[in-house]
C-alpha cells in the first residue's frame, strides 16, 4: 500500500507526510520545490522526511502531465493520493496569474489523469480552499452554499479543481474528496501568510499592514487539526452507489471567526513585543470574513478542531524563534 503526497515539501504536505509515515504508511512525495517562497524552508521540511523508512521523493512539476502519468504508471501499488501541491496565495494571483493555471488547473488534471491509470486507487483527497466562498455574505460558510462568485483567480482555480473532480468522478468513477481549508497556521508555516508576516515584522521591529482598517475576521485553523482532518478524510473514501459521482467536498476550519486585531494581539503576547500597525484599505481579491460550518465534516469525518489561537499561535512563535534563531524575551 502506498500513498502519494503532492506538495510534500509544502507546509501542509510535510505535516501530512510525517503523520502518515508515523503510522507506518509508504509515502511517495512529489514537489517541484519552486521559489514562490524561500526554497530553503521547503528543503528543511523535506529534510525531516528524507531517510525515514517508507519515504521516497520525486522532484516534479505536476503541470508536466506526461511526467506525472509516467510516474504513476511506474508505481501500480499506489492506492491513495493526497494532492496538496498548488500555487497558493490570493495576492500573488493578482500579479502572477499563469502559475495558478499551470499548477492548479493543468497540474490538478494531470494528477487525476495519473489516478485514472492506477489499478488499485481507492481515494484521491485534494486541497480546495475557503476562498471559493468568495463574495458570499452568509456566515458560516456551508458546503451547500453557492460558490459561483470567486473574487480572486486563486479562488477560481480552486473552484475549477472541484468542478473537474466532479466531472472525473462522473466519467471515471474516481473516488475523490475535496477539502476546503480555512487559513491554516502553525510550525513550519508559510512565509506569505499573516501569522508568519506579522511575527517576522514584530521581531524585526518593522511595521505591519493591517488591511480593511482591521475590520477582518478569519477562521484560523491550527495545522494539527487540519492534518487530522486530511487523514480522517483519506481513511473514508466516498462510497460509490452507482448514482451521483463518488465525490464529496468538506470544510476544514476551526469553526471560530476571530477578529484580525485579536489575532494580532495574541501574536504580540507570544512575541512579548508590540506591533507597530499601519491601517490600510481592503486589498483587491481579499474577503472580509471567513467562518467554517463544519457540521458535515463532524458528521462524516469525525472532524473536531481542538486548538484555539491562544494555544496555537504561541507554538508557531516558538517554532519561528527556533527556526530563525531569534533569542531573548523581546522588549
Ligand atoms: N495554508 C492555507 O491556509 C491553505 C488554505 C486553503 C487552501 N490551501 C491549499 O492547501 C494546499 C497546501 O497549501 P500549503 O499552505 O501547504 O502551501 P505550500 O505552498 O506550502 O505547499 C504547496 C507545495 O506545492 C508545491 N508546488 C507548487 N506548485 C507545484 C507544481 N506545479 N508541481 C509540483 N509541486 C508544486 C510547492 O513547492 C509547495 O511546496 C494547497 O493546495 C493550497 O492551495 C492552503
Amino acid at each position: 500500500m502506498s500513498i502519494v503526497v503532492t506538495g510534500a515539501a509544502g507546509f501542509i504536505g510535510s505535516h501530512v507526510s510525517k503523520v502518515l509515515l508515523a503510522r507506518g504508511e509508504t509515502v511517495i512525495g512529489i514537489d517541484d520545490l519552486n521559489d514562490y517562497y524561500d526554497p530553503a524552508l521547503k528543503q528543511a521540511r523535506l529534510a525531516q522526511l528524507t531517510g525515514q523508512p517508507g519515504f521516497s521523493f520525486h522532484k516534479l512539476n505536476i503541470a508536466d502531465h506526461a511526467a506525472v502519468v509516467a510516474l504513476f504508471e511506474s508505481q501500480p501499488a499506489i492506492d491513495r493520493v493526497v494532492h496538496l501541491a498548488a500555487q497558493a496565495g490570493v495576492r500573488y494571483s493578482l500579479t502572477h496569474p499563469f502559475p495558478y493555471i499551470d499548477a492548479n488547473v493543468t497540474g490538478h488534471l494531470a494528477i487525476m489523469e495519473g489516478c485514472r491509470r492506477l489499478p488499485k486507487l481507492t481515494h484521491l483527497v485534494y486541497a480546495s480552499s475557503s476562498s471559493v466562498y468568495g463574495g458570499n455574505t452568509k456566515l458560516p460558510f456551508a458546503v451547500e452554499d453557492p460558490v459561483e462568485r470567486p473574487v480572486s483567480l486563486y479562488a477560481a482555480t480552486k473552484r475549477a479543481g472541484e468542478l473537474m473532480a466532479h466531472c472525473y468522478g462522473h466519467l471515471y468513477r474516481l473516488p475523490m474528496t475535496g477539502l476546503r481549508f480555512f487559513t491554516v497556521y502553525g510550525p513550519w508555516g508559510r512565509p506569505d501568510m499573516s501569522a508568519y508576516i506579522f511575527t517576522k515584522a514584530i521581531f524585526e521591529g518593522k511595521p505591519i499592514q493591517v488591511f480593511n482598517q482591521g475590520n477582518m475576521q478569519r477562521d484560523f485553523t491550527y495545522i494539527d487539526d487540519i492534518v487530522a482532518g486530511v487523514v480522517a478524510a483519506l481513511d473514508r473514501p466516498p462510497p460509490d452507489t452507482g448514482g451521483a459521482p463518488p465525490h464529496r467536498v468538506y470544510n476544514l476550519g476551526n469553526h471560530r471567526s476571530e477578529d484580525l486585531l485579536h489575532f494580532i494581539e495574541v501574536i504580540e503576547r507570544s512575541c512579548n513585543r508590540k506591533a507597530e500597525k499601519i491601517f490600510e484599505d481592503m486589498q483587491p481579491g481579499d474577503v472580509q470574513a471567513t467562518y467554517a460550518d463544519i457540521e458535515a465534516s463532524r458528521r462524516d469525518l469525525d472532524f473536531e478542531p481542538r486548538t484555539s489561537i491562544e494555544e496555537g499561535l504561541p507554538r508557531f512563535v516558538d517554532w519561528y524563534r527556533h527556526y530563525h534563531g531569534v533569542s531573548g524575551e523581546g522588549g
